[in-house]
């Protein structure tokens, strides 16, 4: 894995966003799995930039969502579909037909999850996941527990998931869904190549965790270390639980 360090989020957010614009520009038909969040708002704005500035063409990339909250789907306040559309896909030359992302609608949750894992396998596989980690250490909603499911699947939200995304539903944890529609362990990990953005002191302990610890299913994101192409971007605060050195498996680059 290789870590890279910088100053602060936007840094974060302008390196996250130069990475994904060179992978256009050396993939124009990249299949790319894309995250929500809070980290990921910077992240967008940043490729938005990029994009307008002529360093981001995505006429001839197809984009797959990590998940979707069970309940909602596109049109809906809360959703990851309004989401995805107010912070990229309205600013951007990304064609309707090559966005895909689970309905959290979807009458036939089983259709769904295998809708979407048809369409990553036309797009030839994902090139590229670019990830977000959440408190708990989950990745898309891949839950901590005894067992991960591999392929894609309806998830149930832990509690601090489900707070974590209340914001959404006008800080009403009530309205929260429950479940979600998530990407598998086993669909993320076979991306060629995985990016995942981290910042904030409140991420410090759970990075230092998924990076140094155990490979873990209690700790979904520990099993990155597994995958052959991992670039870790994190913010001093967010890397601040982390050794001073690299080490085995752990590359350590410093760009404050
Ligand atoms: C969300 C998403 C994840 C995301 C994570 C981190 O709820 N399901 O895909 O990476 O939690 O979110 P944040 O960036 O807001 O901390």
């Amino acid at each position: 894995m290789h870590v890279v360090i910088h100053l602060d989020a936007d840094c974060v957010a302008a390196a996250a966003a130069r990475l994904v614009g060179d992978a256009l520009r050396a993939t124009p038909d990249l299949a790319i799995a894309l995250p929500t969040g809070r980290t990921a708002i910077p992240f967008y704005r940043a490729l938005v930039r990029r994009h307008q500035a002529g360093r981001a063409d995505f006429a001839r990339a197809t984009t797959f969502n990590l998940d979707e909250l069970a309940g909602v789907g596109a049109g809906d306040a809360g959703s990851y579909a309004e989401f995805m559309r107010e912070h990229l896909f309205d600013h951007v030359n990304l064609k309707p037909s090559r966005r895909h992302l689970f309905d959290g609608r979807a009458r036939q949750p089983g259709h769904e999850l295998m809708r979407i894992e048809t369409e990553i396998a036309r797009a030839g596989g994902l090139d590229l996941a670019v990830l977000g980690i959440g408190g708990n250490g989950h990745i898309a909603f891949n839950e901590p527990g005894r067992a991960l499911v591999a392929r894609s699947h309806v998830a149930r939200l832990d509690a601090s998931s489900r707070r974590a995304n209340a914001h959404l539903f006008g800080r009403r944890l009530a309205r929260v869904p429950k479940r979600a529609l998530t990407m598998g362990v086993a669909t993320i990990l076979s991306a060629r190549r995985v990016v995942l953005v981290a910042t904030g002191a409140g991420k410090a302990r759970v990075v230092r965790r998924a990076l140094t610890g155990p490979v873990t299913t209690a700790l979904p994101a520990s099993l990155l270390q597994t995958h052959p192409d991992v670039v870790i971007l994190l913010d001093r605060a967010a890397a601040s639980g982390l050794p001073g050195a690299s080490g085995p498996g752990l590359t350590i680059t410093r760009r404050e």
